[in-house]
């Protein structure tokens, strides 16, 4: 399976970035092939155009199209921001459309305080709604993130690998179940 992991935070000394090392690392115990699409590295503007209507697109929008078209389900790293998603992570998923549809998405969320961001969760799993990527039911959240997780993307005490086990097994469950299903037909 190709898994396009989708990071949030563009914010000076963050800590998403262990986040999405640690989403990475967790991903490959299943032999999936991952990509991590980071807006700080991608750098796309408030959008003005989406991806579909740009007549002549540089080749960064081509080249993410292709990741989100060819993945099997997208896994979202989330920070909370005022109990909602950073704001470069909405701008990116409203680049484009048509390549979430019908896949599985599943939903790793923080936060440095007590509620690991499942605020946060609640909107994202609304927006995956409207983009045909349902969020797989369980989420993983992960409290006061710079005492839990390394910068290597390890957790501090074991706990969130173990934690991780239950939500990759779902959304492996999830990811077979829609690509069976899409390779026999999609609903449109
Ligand atoms: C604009 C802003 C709003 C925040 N709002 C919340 C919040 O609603 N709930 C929460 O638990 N933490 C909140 N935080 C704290 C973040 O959880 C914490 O800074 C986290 O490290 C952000 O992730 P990042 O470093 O990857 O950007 C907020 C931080 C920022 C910068």
């Amino acid at each position: 399976m190709k898994i396009a992991i989708i990071s949030s935070s563009v914010r000076a000394n963050r800590d998403g970035a262990r986040v999405a090392l640690f989403t990475k690392n967790i991903l490959e115990t299943k032999n999936w092939e991952t990509t991590l699409l980071d807006p700080m590295e991608l750098d796309f503007p408030l959008l003005t155009l989406m991806f579909k209507q740009m007549t002549n697109p540089e080749e960064k929008y081509k080249t993410v199209h292709k990741i989100l078209d060819e993945a099997d389900g997208f896994v979202l790293v989330t920070a909370e921001y005022n109990h909602s998603v950073p704001p470069a992570l909405k701008n990116l998923l409203d680049y484009y459309r048509e390549e979430y549809y019908w896949k599985p998405s599943g939903i790793i969320s923080y936060s440095s305080g007590p509620f690991g961001g499942v605020r946060a969760t609640e909107h994202l799993r609304n927006i995956c709604a409207e983009l045909k990527c349902l969020a797989i039911p369980t989420s993983l959240p992960i409290s006061k993130v710079h005492e839990s997780i390394n910068e290597d993307g390890t957790s501090v005490s074991g706990d969130y690998e173990r934690r991780a086990k239950k939500f990759l097994d779902e959304f492996e469950w999830y990811l077979e179940a829609l690509k069976n299903q899409r390779d026999k037909k999609k609903p449109y």
